[in-house]
């Protein structure tokens, strides 16, 4: 079985992004599901949607 391919992309003064992984688990151990090919995870914490990017970093 191979181990799926998993993609991390750090944006400058903004979000993680995650290609390939079916979930990321936050800082409280929570695991969070995804479907979608690439997610943006929130890396300033001021997110109102924790753990996902919600643009918020653009206006810091
Ligand atoms: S990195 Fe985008 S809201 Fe935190």
């Amino acid at each position: 079985m191979t181990k799926p391919r998993v993609e991390i992309t750090l944006c400058p003064d903004g979000p993680i992004l995650i290609r390939g992984a079916d979930h990321i688990i936050d800082f409280d151990g929570v695991a969070h599901s995804t479907i979608r090919p690439v997610v943006a995870v929130c890396r300033c914490g001021k997110t109102g949607r924790t753990p996902w990017c919600d643009g918020t970093h653009k206006l810091l």
